[in-house]
């Protein structure tokens, strides 16, 4: 069904691995387009309470966007893959329902980090770089890094970074925060799902409610506290909720209806 990307389900978890280390799965057109229904499919699939997205190999979570397709771009057709993209994938990733972890397992460059930087939050194995290296190109980064890296590791080391178009340890990213968690390669995806199982115990009901919530604070055409609370009273007519504090009350496990 998909030529660049494999999807995996085990029971309530989702792996999606971008699937061309021969490019060391830089992100051309087409991977882009089964990023995004994989992405929706797994949404829209109730059994699937959180997603685990990483790269094939032991090199590269993804090195970028695909250069080789937008090297002879006009102003309009830059504008447009940017555009498009982030409309595509990285925006929607980040609105996604069901929680996106990337395990980062090597290089994430460009539109690579962008990408995992769309996700809800990152774990990197201790052979991952990262790095903006756009402006070494003669172009900006497109895909959002100039909006969500100062969101994670603040102004000035993002502006450094994406000056410099330098690269960072894993050690170094998990300092900055734009990392959560560093282990090895070999246990990278192991950790992501142990995290991934923790979140599938929750209401992922609640938990939609609360990617809401937080991603409003972020928007400047949105009020992140009155998103909160709209949020929270949703969150009162669910059957989660019901379950949740009844639960509570009973001295029990919940077990939630989900999504
Ligand atoms: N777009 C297209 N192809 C890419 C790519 C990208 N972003 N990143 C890597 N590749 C391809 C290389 O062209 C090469 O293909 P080839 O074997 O057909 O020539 C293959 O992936 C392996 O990459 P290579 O450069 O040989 O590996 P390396 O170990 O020497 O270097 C990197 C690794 C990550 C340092 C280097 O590939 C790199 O700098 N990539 C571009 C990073 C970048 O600028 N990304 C931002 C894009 S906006």
């Amino acid at each position: 069904m998909y030529n660049n990307i494999e999807v995996k389900e085990e029971s309530s978890l989702a792996t999606i691995t971008i699937n061309r280390p021969s490019k060391l799965n830089a992100l051309n057109k087409d991977t882009i387009k089964e990023l995004h229904d994989a992405f929706k499919a797994m949404d829209k699939d109730k059994n699937i309470k959180a997603i685990i997205l990483t790269g094939s190999g032991e090199k590269a979570f993804v090195a970028g966007a695909d250069i080789s397709e937008f090297a002879n771009f006009s102003v309009k057709e830059g504008g447009k893959l940017a555009a498009k993209g982030q409309k595509l994938l990285f925006d929607f990733v980040e609105g996604l329902s069901t929680p996106v972890i990337a395990a980062v397992n090597g290089f994430a460059l460009g539109g690579g980090l962008e990408l995992a930087m769309s996700c809800h939050f990152r774990v990197a194995s201790d052979n991952a770089r990262m790095g903006l290296p756009e402006v070494s190109l003669g172009v900006i980064p497109g895909y959002g890094g100039t909006q969500r890296l100062p969101q994670l590791v603040g102004k000035g080391i993002a502006m450094e970074m994406i000056m410099t178009a330098g690269m960072i340890d894993a050690n170094r990213a998990h300092e900055t925060g734009l990392v959560n968690h560093v282990v090895s390669q070999e246990e990278l995806l192991d950790f992501c799902k142990k995290l991934g199982s923790k979140i599938s115990n929750n209401s992922s009901v609640a938990i939609s409610h609360a990617i809401k919530a937080v991603n409003a604070g972020f928007k400047h055409d949105s009020n992140g506290y009155a998103a909160e609370i709209k949020a929270f009273g949703e969150c009162f007519g669910t059957a989660d909720f019901e379950e949740g504090t009844t639960a509570f009350l009973e001295k029990r496990k919940a077990d939630f209806p989900g999504k």
